[in-house]
């Protein structure tokens, strides 16, 4: 399935600029061009073209709170209504097709997000390491990838693949195994903790060598159709830490996408350079290969072959279905019945 045919996915929210960026701005969500500029009260986004004659409003002027049109100098507020006409003469009204079609957005995290959909949640899904334990939270980058959104956030939750692509980072090929786990299903999506034995990955610790290998619990959780969470535990070892995912598609095969994360040590325990020079190098080797994959995701468990360490990309697969299903799109069969056999062939060499 291409991304933009699964319309529900435009119910969530969804990052479209940090804090730090510069308005007005064109972004492009779902196939679709926007416009984010700042009002007095924070950032708006809404249609990309002026109703009057079309002028582009990335190209427009923010003043006093409104955003002017570089065309004929119309004033539109962050409503969306026009608040004024420079060649309207006195007396008149301003016409009533004179608005901008706006979208909500929220700030949170030092990212806006939005929804240019009917929201299905109040907000971006809250992410717990931040808002309960008060782990420090870093940007790490929100950048175009050439790749389905689907594809990144599948890599998210695969277990399989870190012995093999992460060979120069903290994977080890000679453990190719991934030790048995369950799927717990959450409101949103699903929860699965998987212990796991690492090396390479001091560096995210704050110990400068790649030598040491750790036990952890890899904590993955689907928080929503195009987010993740994964938290690292070391036992006390070590100082923990969390990555937070979102993808925003862009169309097909491209998408913006966001990963922040979040440090439990303080910067001398734990200094965020250290930490994001490895991270970097880990998230540039899934780049390479997510890159080139076949940007038509198949959501039908039926038309891939799984193993038994593939239960969590399943189980994204089976949300999506859901979703797709609700949607009555009529290409999704038998998605809540399907069960992996008890020792499949595959898994047994
Ligand atoms: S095109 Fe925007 S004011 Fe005319
Ligand atoms: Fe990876």
């Amino acid at each position: 399935m291409k991304i933009t045919e699964l319309k529900r996915l435009q119910n969530f929210w969804y990052p479209v600029a940090l804090t730090t960026d510069l308005t007005p701005k064109l972004v492009k969500l779902f196939g679709n061009d926007y416009v984010l500029w700042r009002s007095e009260n924070g950032l708006v986004l809404t249609q990309p073209y002026c109703p009057h004659r079309g002028a582009r409003l990335d190209y427009a002027k923010e003043q006093d709170g409104s955003l002017v049109c570089p065309y004929h100098g119309w004033q539109f507020g962050e409503d969306g209504s026009c608040k004024f006409i420079p060649q309207l003469e006195a007396g008149l009204p301003i016409p009533p097709k004179a608005y901008l079609t706006t979208y909500p957005v929220i700030e949170r995290y030092g990212v806006y997000w939005t929804c240019i959909g009917t929201p299905e949640t109040s907000g971006p899904p809250p992410w717990h390491e931040a808002d309960d334990l008060g782990w420090r939270v870093h940007v790490d980058f929100f950048e175009l990838w050439e790749t389905s959104g689907f594809r990144i956030i599948d890599n998210n939750l695969d277990q399989s693949h870190p012995a093999f692509i992460h060979q120069n980072t903290f994977g080890d090929p000679s453990r190719p195994l991934v030790p048995r786990y369950s799927v717990e299903p959450t409101s949103a999506g699903f929860i699965t903790r998987i212990p796991q034995y690492v090396g390479g990955v001091g560096p995210q610790m704050g110990i400068d060598d790649e030598r040491l290998a750790f036990d952890r619990f890899q904590e993955a959780e689907l928080l929503g159709p195009l987010h993740t969470r994964i938290r690292l535990t070391y036992n006390g070892a070590a100082p923990d830490y969390a990555f937070y995912g979102s993808v925003t598609p862009i169309d097909d095969n491209k998408s913006m996408y966001l990963r922040c994360s979040a440090l439990a040590g303080d910067e001398t325990m734990q200094p965020y350079d250290l930490f994001h020079a490895f991270s970097r190098r880990v998230v540039d080797e899934d780049r390479e290969i997510l890159e080139v994959t076949n940007p038509d995701f198949p959501i039908s468990i039926t038309e891939e072959v799984h193993l038994r360490c593939d239960r969590n990309t399943i189980e994204y697969r089976r949300v999506l279905g859901k979703l797709a299903k609700d949607q009555e799109l009529t290409d999704i069969s038998d998605q809540t019945s399907f069960e992996l056999q008890p020792d499949p062939v595959t898994q047994a060499t």
